[in-house]
């Protein structure tokens, strides 16, 4: 056990996990424990099969991650400054690579780290009182977790550069109109909805799920040939899993899937 303070918490319900940033006092801000912790969270729900989505979001009706802990940063030279950029991207890549569905639920600032947190999720869901912003070119650094990276895939490289070069926040309903988020609803119907994504999610194939995170993963660092001969390969393996076969006859028995993960 960690002497440190518990700064993420792992919650799960009935196979959707909640991992929720918890250190609301600095605005849920990313600190080199709450990195690891996270990485220890999304560690421990990988191997579990019993897990089939994960949601992430922010304690407190304020921010959903307002950064990397400024105070941390303000005193790295330039080869922690590598490995502490390289950490934060490992457990954000882990995140993106669980193969279970990520729903990141942005209750409020998702600025610099937590805009890239929001960004390694697979899709987001915004309260109307969320605000996205890429600020570190204000304290003279870059993004450091992927945001260079992931946004101009997400929203096209002008909206991202805008973002990246200027440093300004911009609201719930920008960020839905440029397809930074999925959607936007009132700050009390967040989690809700969340779990009614990912529960929407999980009611299907869980290979299929992870096999379809897979495919578009690689697809985007990959030629189109290429991209298109690994997704008929994943489609043709699914053909060899009993949850094919259940979906399937589901459909033509007029009834719901029972999938089982095989
Ligand atoms: N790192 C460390 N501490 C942070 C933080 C961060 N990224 N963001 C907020 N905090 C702390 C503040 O220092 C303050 O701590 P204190 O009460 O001990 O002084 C506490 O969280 C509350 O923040 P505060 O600034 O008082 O709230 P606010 O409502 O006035 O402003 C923000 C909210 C988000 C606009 C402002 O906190 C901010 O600009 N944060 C930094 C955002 C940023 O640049 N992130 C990128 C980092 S690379």
């Amino acid at each position: 056990m960690s002497e440190a303070p518990q700064t993420v918490k792992l919650e799960v319900e009935d196979g959707l996990a909640v991992i929720t940033i918890d250190r609301p006092d600095k605005l849920n801000a990313l600190n080199a424990e709450t990195i690891a912790q996270l990485g220890r969270a999304v560690a421990s729900v990988a191997p579990d099969d019993s897990v089939r989505g994960v949601i992430v979001t922010g304690a407190g009706p304020k921010a959903f991650v307002a950064g990397a802990d400024i105070g941390e940063l303000a005193r790295m030279g330039p080869i922690t400054g590598i490995r502490v950029s390289r950490q934060g991207q490992d457990v954000f890549r882990g995140l993106e690579r669980l193969g279970k569905p990520v729903i990141g639920a942005v209750n409020g600032f998702a600025l610099g780290g937590g805009c890239e947190l929001a960004l390694a999720c697979h899709l987001r869901i915004a309260s109307t009182n969320a605000r996205f912003g890429l600020p570190e070119v204000k304290l003279g650094i870059i993004p450091g977790y992927g945001g260079t990276v992931r946004l101009p895939r997400l929203v096209g490289r002008g909206r991202a550069l805008e973002m990246i070069l200027t440093g300004e926040m911009i609201d719930a309903a920008e960020a839905h109109r440029i397809g930074l988020v999925n959607r936007v609803v009132d700050p009390g119907s967040l989690m809700d909805a969340a779990r009614t994504l990912a529960r929407t999610i999980m009611a299907n194939g869980p290979i299929a799920i992870a096999l379809a995170l897979e495919a578009v993963d690689r697809a985007a660092a990959t030629s189109i040939e290429d991209a298109l001969v690994l997704e008929s390969d994943l489609f043709g393996l699914l053909a060899a899993t009993d949850d094919m076969r259940e979906g399937m006859n589901a459909f033509l028995d007029k009834r719901p899937p029972r999938f089982a993960a095989r």
